[in-house]
């Protein structure tokens, strides 16, 4: 399983990927405002700061309700930084979405469907020829539904039926999430910066250092 980042912020994004474990970002239109950018102006900077991901996934704004609506915007979208091969259209799962995913996927470009929370829809879009599906986990749990349990029908039947589309574990929570989605079947998990900190930590790690610096003071 693959890790991308699920932030608009530069700085853990610049972090993560010095660490070497990223290939990919993905943006929403709540984590932009969070940062108080301009959305294509972010991207870009995304763009710029990550040169080897596989992929920066760029939603389409809310005000996109139509599918045409949402291909003009795509179009702007993946003019930034040159029409960068890494940039990712992140689309709604809905009709629209789809038929958008269909016209970018035409076109070559890659596409990430997203807010994902039945095997069916994962379904329809991969049979959009959506690059991404993003099912939401953590969503899932707050409602008292099993998140992981979706992730791992999808992972099934995209085998059973050999779907080329990858699966991006989304709306992960915490280290659990990680270790779970991806015995699941995940191909990718997208994580927040905190949850990438949580995951490199184990207390016997730290008393171990500290025991091997502590014993270090003691040599000749
Ligand atoms: C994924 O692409 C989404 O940006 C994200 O994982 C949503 O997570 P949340 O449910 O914590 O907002």
């Amino acid at each position: 399983m693959k890790f991308f980042i699920d932030t608009a912020n530069l700085e853990q994004i610049e972090q993560a990927y010095k660490l070497g474990v990223l290939s990919g970002v993905t943006t929403n239109p709540s984590l932009v405002a969070k940062e108080g950018v301009k959305f294509e102006d972010r991207i870009e900077q995304i763009l710029q700061a990550v040169p080897l991901v596989e992929s920066v996934s760029a939603e389409v704004t809310p005000l996109a309700i139509t599918a045409e609506e949402m291909m003009a915007e795509a179009d702007e979208l993946i003019k930034i930084n040159n029409y960068d091969k890494n940039i990712t259209i992140k689309l709604p799962m809905n009709i629209a979405g789809l038929e958008a995913c269909r016209y970018l996927t035409q076109k070559g470009v890659k596409t990430n469907v997203t807010l994902i929370f039945t095997v069916n829809q994962a379904l329809l879009a991969a049979r959009a020829g959506a690059t991404y599906v993003s099912p939401f986990l953590g969503r899932l749990d707050d409602i008292s539904e099993d998140g992981v349990q979706l992730v791992s029908k999808i992972a099934e039947l995209f085998r059973i039926h050999s779907l080329d589309a990858q699966i991006i574990a989304a709306s992960v929570r915490h280290p659990d999430h990680v270790t779970r989605v991806a015995m699941a079947g995940a191909h990718i998990a997208t994580i927040p910066y905190a949850v990438i900190e949580q995951i490199s930590k184990h207390p016997l790690t730290d008393q171990g250092i500290e025991k091997f610096a502590a014993d270090w003071n003691t040599t000749l």
